[in-house]
């Protein structure tokens, strides 16, 4: 077991200039918004894990369902090649952690390389996977998803199969999707495999109670970023004058969640050395879910460069998990 530090990794004093950074922006806008990924502190990661035990969290379930009902489906689609199993923020592993079981049944012969900025939850997945599966080879990379793939390109020869579980591609909009895998797809190289969760379209009812849940996780885990702005910012935020609120917009195809301010307000960030006003029922956007359809997600492997190999399904066709292959032709060795 090894994590491997590339040395592109931003360093502490840069990634809190960085958020002061973003904070001044987005809460300067006409329309105010604040990046999702910093919804994910310590304080985050814990409440999101919380979110995917919750009942109306449907995609969790099903997504284990999935990769439990098709673990063989994917075994045949690797083949009998070594190969370097590869995941993008493995979070809490409930997931990873019956494909390594299955494949460590199965004798496949891979390394299993996760990559993630932040070196904290990579010591910790690491020190998990090393109780649970002390047999696995692990290469832990902390860094940026595209130079860790790059640096692990440039050492191994081995096929590639690159996980991206969680329809963590939902959180971004359908530019941003088409942009990171294409920037997926550089760099990989031809015959590579990676397997990708999107969440589906379905009925609104149940999209709104997954993201807005009775015990009021949901709420917790976004009004947390304005917690974690306190803590880290010196931000002088009141939780209790802002409430979470879930819709779905229809045009978009997207679940958004925003922080609605429930009265007129002035709220300093020492960081930032200046107040943000806030009007009555003025919203802060938070975060975008996006839905798709089984015909969405095969336009978007084309236009990135990807053949479907097969989508996979829960019983109740909420979630699909996709098999996709990097497809170069002698011409688009890379970008
Ligand atoms: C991490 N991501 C895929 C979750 C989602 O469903 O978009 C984040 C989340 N936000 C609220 N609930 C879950």
């Amino acid at each position: 077991m090894r994590i491997i530090s590339p040395g592109d990794s931003v360093s502490t004093f840069g990634d809190l200039e960085a958020f002061a950074l973003d904070v001044l922006v987005g809460l300067s806008e006409m329309n105010k918004r604040l990046p999702s990924k910093y919804l994910y502190d310590a304080e985050g990661s814990r409440l999101f894990t919380e979110i995917t035990r919750l009942k109306e969290y449907y995609p969790t379930q099903c997504e284990k369902e999935t990769l439990e009902k098709n673990k063989d489906r994917i075994v045949s689609q690797i083949g009998d090649e070594p190969f370097n199993l590869i995941e993008f923020g493995s979070g809490d592993g409930q997931k990873t952690s019956l494909l390594l079981d299955h494949f460590l049944k199965m004798d496949l012969d891979f390394q299993y390389v996760p990559i993630d900025i932040s070196r904290s939850a990579m010591i910790e997945l690491c020190d998990e996977l090393d109780r649970r599966f002390p047999l696995i080879q692990v290469e832990a990379i902390v860094s940026e998803y595209f130079s860790g793939i790059k640096w692990l390109n440039n050492r191994s020869e081995r096929k590639n199969l690159v996980l991206f579980l969680g329809s963590n591609i939902g959180n971004f909009s359908h530019a941003e999707a088409r942009v990171f895998l294409r920037n997926l797809w550089s760099c990989l190289n031809s015959g590579d495999l990676v397997l990708i969760g999107f969440d589906l379209k379905k009925d609104i009812e149940l999209l709104l109670r997954a993201y807005n849940d009775c015990e009021g996780v949901t709420a917790k885990f976004n009004l947390n970023m304005l917690a974690r702005i306190n803590r880290e910012l010196g931000g002088q935020f009141d939780l209790s004058k802002f409430r979470h609120f879930g819709t779905y917009d229809v045009f978009s195809g997207a679940m958004e969640s925003y922080l609605v301010s429930l009265e007129k307000q002035e709220v300093f960030i020492e960081e930032i050395g200046r107040s943000f006003s806030f009007g009555p029922w003025e919203p802060i956007h938070v975060e975008y879910s996006y839905k798709y359809l089984q015909s969405d997600i095969d336009n978007l492997a084309r236009e990135t460069g990807f053949v479907v190999r097969e989508h996979l399904h829960d019983s109740k066709k909420y979630f699909i998990d996709s098999i996709w292959e990097v497809k170069k032709s002698e011409n688009n060795t890379s970008e």
